[in-house]
């Protein structure tokens, strides 16, 4: 038997008859960058999370550098995250000119440790920005505590956890702001890149429609006033055709273009219809292999009352990662080793002075985590066969 980590090909045949009829009225339609099918995709995730309002970006590391720089992260700022994550939490902080500062992992939901963080936080912290790892919710309440009780803005990095839950809300809709990926191998994810910004502050959602978009026309000026810049009452809109129009080809700051496609747009909003359904097949997978791994040979995921995960990963622990991963490999089982190297230890960041033993708990993660396929669209044979090779290791 092979069994991939992730085939997307299964969904794609399982929804083919809706998806191509729809691409192709798009193609014909002549609109290929947001319009009407972004605009009400934006209003079904706003709605599904539970938040006032969505804005799509180009990727979920764009929605990450804009949430922050919507929340006045600036050079010289510092924001603590956690080391256990993909490189692009850490990157986005960067790429606002700001210090990612890591706080170390808890022991079981491999989320950051709100105690450590805590810890770390000095005059110059600005924000937050706490990971959804595996689609398993950070302990938020604990998160939202100390960020408040030092003034802090909280960001949470949800590109893992479209559809996972927290004391029953959902993933993006805990904080100040949630940023989300839809890249192909997310559990709601296009045909290429894409993101998204969830908030209920209304002035960050004029500021992240204005930052994905070169920060021009009316959303422009108003995100402009929003951020501190002068409020120019003596701007009218003019005639469309007139030679100087404050709000045409007219910018207030430096921002991106990180657009949604609708080509994009329309492939989410027939995936998001069968989103939870997904997930509850990935959840009943994960439940299967709960009960039928070794315990006393592997560590599995340890659930929690408080969280319902979306289970983006199923990840298993063990001291003989790498001949564990060679062993199903050889078996035919697909697995993927998030994440081999914490944040601090990356080369991208060695100018921030950590060393090896800074971040044991995520150290210690790195060299035992070990993803299995749990994508929905596995066969109870294929299940089996996971749990009966991997307990035969
Ligand atoms: C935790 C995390 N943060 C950020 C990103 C970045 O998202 P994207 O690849 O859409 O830029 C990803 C996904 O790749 C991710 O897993």
């Amino acid at each position: 038997m092979n069994i991939p980590i992730l085939d997307l090909k299964r969904q794609y045949n399982m929804l083919k008859k809706e998806l191509e009829p729809a691409v192709a009225d798009c193609m014909a339609s002549g609109v290929y960058v947001m319009g009407e099918n972004v605009a009400e995709f934006e209003k079904e995730a706003a709605a599904y999370i539970g938040v006032k309002n969505a804005v799509a970006t180009g990727s979920g590391t764009d929605a990450l550098v804009i949430s922050l720089r919507a929340c006045g992260v600036k050079e010289g700022d510092e924001v603590i995250t956690t080391p256990f994550t993909f490189f692009a939490t850490a990157e986005a902080i960067a790429a606002v000119g700001a210090v990612p500062v890591f706080a170390d992992i808890l022991e079981d939901s491999l989320d950051i440790d709100p105690e450590k963080l805590e810890a770390k936080i000095t005059p110059k912290t600005k924000a937050v920005l706490p990971v959804h790892i595996f689609g398993y919710p950070a302990d938020m309440d604990a998160v939202n505590a100390v960020a408040k009780a030092h003034g802090l803005y909280v960001i949470e990095d949800a590109c893992q956890a479209m559809g996972s839950g927290y004391k029953g809300r959902k993933s993006g809709a805990l904080s100040d702001m949630g940023c989300f990926s839809f890249f192909p191998t997310k559990n709601l994810s296009c045909f290429g890149d894409g993101g998204l910004i969830t908030t209920d502050n209304d002035d960050f959602a004029v500021i992240c429609r204005a930052m994905r978009a070169h920060a021009g026309g009316k959303n422009g000026a108003e995100a402009y006033a929003l951020m501190g810049g002068k409020k120019d009452d003596s701007i009218k809109e003019v005639d469309s055709g007139a030679l100087y129009n404050p709000y045409k080809y007219y910018n207030y700051f430096i921002a991106y273009n990180s657009r949604l496609d609708a080509l994009q747009a329309v492939i989410l909003r027939i995936k998001l219809k069968y989103l939870d359904g997904f997930n509850a097949k990935r959840a009943a997978n994960a439940a299967f292999f709960n009960s039928r791994l070794d315990r006393n040979k592997f560590k599995l995921p340890v659930p929690s009352g408080d969280v319902t995960p979306c289970w983006h990963q199923y990840v298993i622990r063990t001291e003989r990662k790498e001949d564990f991963i060679a062993y199903l490999s050889q078996k035919g089982v697909g697995t993927a080793a998030y994440y081999p190297v914490p944040m601090h230890l990356q080369k991208a960041f060695m100018g921030l002075g950590y060393k090896k033993g800074d971040m044991p708990i995520a150290e210690k993660a790195c060299s035992q985590t070990v993803a299995l396929p749990v994508f929905p669209e596995l066969t109870e044979e294929e299940l089996h066969y996971i749990a009966d090779t991997v307990n035969k290791f």
